[in-house]
């Protein structure tokens, strides 16, 4: 008996993305991309760590939204799945409506909000308190949406306010309930997951989220969460404001690149290793087990 075979719907620079039905799956591939660019080496069980580090926050923040998640098992999933390379790696979702918006929340300043409060003391049209240094913590998370740009285009920051207009225009007369959900319950998962992550000794300095509709119209948190693909990871060990904070995940890798400026985007086997124990080393640190 031959297994069907199945071709990604979509296929992301990390991920692959499968149409079954009512649902999707998921593929986390072993995959890394450095400044932008997808880098030859392939870092094994990466795609694992960040498929089980997205189960492991869905289940812990079921009280406050429902999520995607349906299961990690490929035994659930057609049997084109039950093999090695999608064991531990893929996970099947409900097929959701997406909200175009990237629901973007900041605990600490770094990044392109460093960068635009040193010029005019805010970040996304939000004024913040005067005197913040480079990676500082704000005194309150902040939400910074941004739209989803169509192929092609780039995502573009735009304020709470914009952002009930943008859904209305999508979503007649839902425009201000949705995006008040989507700030209320990004801000919320932050906080939670953030301060869990921090007494494991992982700073998650900011994140972005992605919600979509059920069929009956609810919110659902869906796409990956809290990996650091979608989120800037630091060690709370040595963390300092007034410089910039090493990636916890993609440190080896980067200051290699940086030194030696003939990588041709590959990486020596030995920055490889140590790359992968770091991301072992996350998600044993978050969530006290090992993969
Ligand atoms: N449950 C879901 N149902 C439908 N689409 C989803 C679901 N979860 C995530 N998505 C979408 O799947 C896509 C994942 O693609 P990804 O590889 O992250 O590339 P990109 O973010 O550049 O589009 C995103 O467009 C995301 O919005
Ligand atoms: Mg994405």
């Amino acid at each position: 008996m031959s297994v069907q075979e199945l071709k990604p719907i979509k296929e992301g620079k990390v991920r692959e993305i499968y149409d079954n039905g009512d649902s999707l799956i998921m593929v986390a591939t072993d995959r890394i991309s450095c400044f932008d660019v997808i880098l030859n080496n392939k870092v094994n069980k990466k795609g694992k760590v960040l498929t089980q580090m997205s189960k492991f926050w869905f289940d812990m923040t079921e009280d406050i939204i429902p999520n995607h998640m349906i299961s990690v098992d490929v035994n659930d999933m057609p049997e084109f799945f039950r093999e090695e390379r999608f064991d531990g790696n893929s996970m099947m979702c409900r097929k959701l409506r997406m909200l175009p918006v990237e629901c973007i929340v900041r605990g600490y300043i770094t990044g392109s909000g460093w960068e635009s409060y040193q010029k005019n003391g805010t970040v996304c049209g939000i004024r913040l308190p005067s005197g913040l240094k480079e990676s500082d913590r704000l005194p309150e998370p902040i939400y910074t949406p941004s739209t989803k740009a169509e192929i092609g285009d780039h995502d573009e920051n735009i304020s709470y306010e914009e952002s009930v207009e943008y859904l209305e225009k999508r979503f007649p007369a839902k425009g201000e309930e949705y995006a008040s959900k989507l700030r209320d319950y990004s801000i919320a998962l932050y906080k939670k997951c953030a301060g869990y992550a921090l007494s494991r000794g992982i700073i998650i300095a900011d994140t972005k989220f992605e919600f979509g509709l059920d069929e009956n119209g609810n919110m659902v948190v869906g796409d990956e969460m809290l990996t650091p693909d979608s989120s800037r990871f630091w060690p709370a060990e040595g963390y300092e404001a007034g410089h910039s904070q090493p990636s916890f995940d993609k440190q080896f890798a980067r200051d290699w690149l940086k030194a030696n400026r003939d990588h041709n985007w590959t990486l020596p086997q030995d920055i490889v290793d140590k790359t992968i124990a770091k991301y072992l080393q996350g998600y044993e640190l978050l969530t006290g087990k090992p993969l």
